[in-house]
Order: structure tokens, then sequence, then C-alpha cells
């Protein structure tokens, strides 16, 4: 597969997809780890003389709903901020483009001059692009001499912006190319999908069992264990017969989660912190996690079972963890996503990948973030990374 380096794109347009699904509130950007990780391989293309065009999409954009929904959602996922904190960090101006297509679109492009950047409006305004429009795509590829691919969050998304464009340059016989995080997350991911150092232990959590039953199917055929914390934990406490209070149940996945469990492989919280009330308890305590009083419910795993996963973790050589063991946003209920984070960075001599979402928040909120081997950008495209053995289509798409 092509990389951002064997491009020769002097003078060229290249249209690099990054993920700059950012969270904001305000359109202020609360975190802008994914604009630094796209950074190199702007860099890299900015020294090659390349008119940079980037896209990406923000948040959700429903065209279903009715036409002042849509507007409203418009207004709040606006990348323009996303423009100007690339500005700050690239130290130049960077243009940004505030339609999606059409003329205006087409003579931003066109006047770019060698080693100049724009940002294009967020890609779900189009209705087109969820759908892998190949009138969009054709119209978005017509923009450019070559794509990069560097948006690994969004890689496992089949959209215009992310296969139907390189699809229309490729046939054209254009260069197309993966980024430089592209290549870091396939490296390291790889690492987790095709696992050589045992024992290779997952750790899971997360509110459902349902959003993680194929990664559960995949996970148990390569890894050794599977720590099971979070609020999808109850659900499998309830299918072996425990009482778990009011804590949150999926009652369609009870027969699944007992056919997991009889692999043999899952290991389960053995006590639990729980509360009367989620936003303003007055009682909290550590129960037995098969025992939770009515009226109670868990809310992080117990301090034995931090004791029984730290020991699990210990004797690991690769670890892939997704998913908080509890609602780590309450400082009462951190201490077994802290646990687990700790006990993840005291591993002198083992690969330890966090796949994006929650606990890659959680690890960079406890200061561990620098003491995993990797710590992905992409959550949904991690996990279907390991469900599909190493595929996802916007990568396969430039290979
Ligand atoms: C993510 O944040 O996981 C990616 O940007 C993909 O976003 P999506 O789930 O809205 O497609």
């Amino acid at each position: 597969m092509k990389n951002v380096n064997d491009l020769q794109v002097n003078g060229k347009v290249v249209l690099v997809r990054c993920d700059f699904n950012v969270p904001l509130k305000d359109g202020v950007i609360r975190d802008d780890n994914r604009i630094v990780q796209a950074l190199p391989t702007i860099k890299e293309l900015l020294s090659k003389g390349a008119r940079v065009v980037l896209m990406s999409h923000l948040g959700k954009v429903k065209h279903k709903e009715a036409p002042e929904v849509v507007e409203a959602q418009k207004v709040k996922n606006n990348l323009a901020p996303v423009a100007k904190r690339l500005s700050e960090l690239l130290a130049m101006d960077v243009k940004f483009c505030s339609v999606t297509r059409g003329d205006e679109l087409k003579s931003m492009v066109s006047s770019l001059k060698n080693g100049e950047v724009l940002l294009v409006q967020n890609t779900r305004y189009e209705k087109g692009e969820e759908k892998n429009d190949p009138e969009l795509s054709k119209e978005w590829a017509s923009l450019c001499d070559a794509f990069v691919m560097d948006a690994f969050g969004s890689a496992h998304r089949a959209h215009a912006s992310t296969y139907g464009v390189p699809e229309v340059l490729k046939a054209e016989g254009k260069q197309v190319a993966i980024g430089y995080l592209v290549e870091k997350e396939v490296k390291s991911l790889s690492k987790v999908v095709n696992c050589e150092d045992r024992p290779y232990i997952a750790i899971l959590g997360g509110f459902k069992v349902s959003d993680k039953i194929k990664v559960i199917n995949s996970l148990l055929k390569k890894c050794d264990k599977i720590l099971i914390g979070g609020a999808m934990a109850y659900t499998f406490i309830k299918a072996l017969g425990g009482n778990i209070g009011n804590s949150p149940c999926e009652e369609d996945q009870l027969d699944y989660a007992r056919e997991m469990y009889a692999s043999g492989k899952i290991l389960l919280p053995e006590d639990t912190k729980c509360a009367n009330d989620f936003d303003n308890p007055t009682e909290t305590k550590i129960v037995d996690s098969k025992d939770i009083p009515v009226g109670f419910q868990g809310l992080d795993i117990g301090p034995k079972t931090m004791k029984k996963y730290e020991a699990e973790i210990a004797k690991a050589k690769t670890i892939f963890w997704n998913g908080p063991m509890g609602v780590f946003e309450k400082e009462a209920y951190q201490s077994g996503t802290i646990a687990v984070c700790k006990a993840c960075a005291e591993l002198k001599d083992a690969f330890t990948v966090i796949g994006g979402g929650d606990s890659a928040a959680a690890c960079k909120q406890f200061g561990y973030a620098d003491k995993f081997s990797h710590v992905s950008t992409g959550g949904g495209a991690s996990l279907e990374m390991i469900e599909n053995d190493g595929h996802l289509p916007g990568i396969d798409i430039i290979g």
C-alpha cells in the first residue's frame, strides 16, 4: 500500500480525508488530539509543495429529519473551529470553505497555491456522503489529483469521502495513499489482531453487551482471557443467576452472555461498588456482584476485582482495552478504571493498546496516555478492525 511519503505531488491538489470529529461544546474544541495526530501527513504534503485540501465529517447530520432539525445539526457541527485550530497548530493561514460542493468550492480549490491548505465544511452536510453517492464521489474526486486516507477513526465507514472518492481516482489511474496516522494505527492494531506475544488479555467495558457482540466473538478466538467491567458486566452476572438490583441489564442478551461465559475465558467482577441513586446517592457500598440489593445499581468494579484484574494484567504480554470499568466521569466511581490504567502502565515488557473512545479519554484524564504502547484515535474503527481480522473498507480501498 502506498504511503504519503511515496507520492509525487509538487503543485498538485491532494485531497486528504482526516477524522476531525472532535468533541465540541458551543464551538469550543474540548480535545484536539485528532487534529494534532493529522499534522505529520499535512506537513509532509506541504513540504512536497502540494496544494492540500482537507475533508472530514463532524458529528451527525440526520437528513431524514425535518429541515429545521437538519439545519440545527449543521449549525452545531460546523467545522470552522477546526480550521482555526489547524491554523494555530500549523502556524499558517488555513482557508475554510463553508460549502461542500459547487462553484464556490471549485474556485477556492483552483485558487490554492503550492503549500497552501484549505479545509472543506463537514462532509455530512451532504446527504450523499453516508450513502456513498457516486455523483458526489465523482464531484469531490474531480477536485483533486491525488488522495490520502488519514482518517483512521472513519475507516470503518464506506462513505463517499472515505471510499467513493479513492475508488473513482484509482479507476482514473490517479495516486492514492494512506497517511502517517493510518499507517501508525494499522501497525499497532495489527499486533492485537494477529497476536504473537502471549498471554493476550482483552479488557472490555462500557454500557452494552450488544455493542460488543462481534468483538467478543472475535476476541474469544484470539485472546487468552477477557476481563469484563462497566455496565455490560451486569448482563453477564444476571445471566449466571446473580441478583443485580437496579443495575442495567440487556434481557435479550442473557442467552448470548451465558454462551460466551461457557468459553471459560471470561472473567467477571466479583465485587461491585454500588449506589442507591446515580446522580444524588445517599448511600454507596461495596457488595458481592451476585448480590446487589434492590434499589442499588453497580457503578464500578470493587477492590477484590481490581486485585484479580491487576494480577491478570501483570502476566500479560499483549493487552487490548476498550471501555471503562465504571462511571469514570464521576470521582466516586473512578477507582476501577484507574486501577486498570495503572496496572497496564506498570507492564515493562508488553504491548498495550487502547481502542479509542471512553477508555482513551479516561487514560488521558488520569495521566496514563503516554504509558500505553498505542492509544487509537478510532473507537468504532479499532473494534471493527479486530472483528474483521484487520480489514476496514476505507483502508482496503487504497491497497
Ligand atoms: C468516531 O468518532 O468514532 C468516528 O469519527 C466515526 O464517527 P461516526 O460513528 O459518527 O461515523
